[in-house]
């Protein structure tokens, strides 16, 4: 058997005449967190809808631990919380998850057990017998991850889960992910548009645009191979510093500090130590600026776009 517990080969999805997923191939390893990012209309959801077997591709196929995309063994080893998830009007939260529970195969006792287990996991104790349908945005965002693990899947894709939420339940839900991930060894597929949370999330990341495969790179490679070198400097006269060094460097002039881009972050460190030093001036920040993933995702889509 694969290495890998899901491969997509040559994926495409058309709409009509639009095609919403462009020959994209991708292979997951297990016990791995994966971060899939794109503007919007990308083709992540629906890629996500593919590897669930809810949407069927126009070319190419797919497998999950071997099982062909949306055969009952695959959706087995799948959890899912989609991007929108519709819950049954006059549902409580506990027979909700039963429900879901039943239908990913359980016992009704063993969905009741697993819905209780699930309830105090993530804090709905107080809120189990209300229905779902009434819940803030947050509550169901915790539901909707409830009902995705509820038949102990060995892969999670989780649409957005954080979408609509203020920074506490962001952190909260994504707290909740690390920590189903540790304690399961589970592999995820996670899709957002806040990219600097997933980094704290995410081993690798997977980018998409117009429906293409962008990255697909270890999250750490990602940031090296992008690093471009941007030093932010500070000192007791940051305008005369700015003038020498625009001549020569990209710069932005940021809130009390300077950020100069270069390829050759050592020789810039030498001449902003020179020029410090031959201007008579006090330095008070040097240092080497770490990548954030929002930036290696604007550089990624603008090399694209070009
Ligand atoms: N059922 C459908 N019929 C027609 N077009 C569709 C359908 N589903 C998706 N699309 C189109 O396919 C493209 C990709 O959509 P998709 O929902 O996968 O993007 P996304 O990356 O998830 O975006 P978002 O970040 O907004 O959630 C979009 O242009 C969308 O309008
Ligand atoms: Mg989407």
């Amino acid at each position: 058997m694969s290495e890998y517990c899901i491969e997509l080969n040559n994926l495409t999805k058309r709409f009509g005449k639009f095609t919403a997923v462009d020959n994209f191939s991708l292979k997951l390893l297990p016990g791995k967190v994966y971060g899939i990012v794109g503007p919007n209309g990308a083709g992540k959801s629906t890629t996500m809808a593919m590897i669930m077997g809810s949407l069927h591709p126009s070319e190419g196929t797919g497998n999950v631990m071997g099982h062909q995309l949306g055969s009952e063994e695959a959706l087995k080893i799948l959890g899912y919380s989609p991007e929108f998830t519709s819950f049954y009007d006059d549902m409580s939260c506990v027979e909700y998850l039963w429900y879901m529970g039943t239908l990913g195969g359980l016992s009704n006792e063993e969905a009741m057990e697993k819905a209780i287990s699930l309830i105090k996991k993530y804090d709905l104790v107080d809120h189990a017998y209300k229905k779902v349908s009434k819940f803030s945005t947050g509550m169901k965002k915790k539901v909707s991850l409830a009902q995705a693990m509820i038949h102990d899947p060995k892969i999670l894709l989780l649409d957005e889960p954080t979408a609509n939420l203020d920074p506490t339940s962001r952190m909260e839900i994504l707290d909740t992910v690390r920590e189903m991930v540790q304690e399961r060894n589970l592999t995820v597929l996670i899709s957002s548009h806040v990219l600097t949370e997933l980094e704290t999330v995410i081993d690798h990341v997977i980018m998409i645009n117009h429906g293409k495969l962008v990255m697909d790179e270890d999250i750490t490679t990602a940031q090296e191979r992008f690093k471009q070198g941007i030093l932010v400097v500070s000192c007791d006269n940051n305008e005369l510093l700015l003038k020498e060094l625009e001549r020569k460097y990209k710069v932005e002039n940021g809130k009390g500090t300077i950020r100069i881009m270069t390829s050759d972050v050592n020789s810039l460190k030498k001449e902003v130590v020179k020029l410090i030093f031959e201007n008579d001036l006090v330095l008070n920040v040097l240092h080497e600026e770490v990548l954030s993933l929002d930036l290696l995702y604007k550089q990624a889509l603008e090399g694209e776009n070009k």
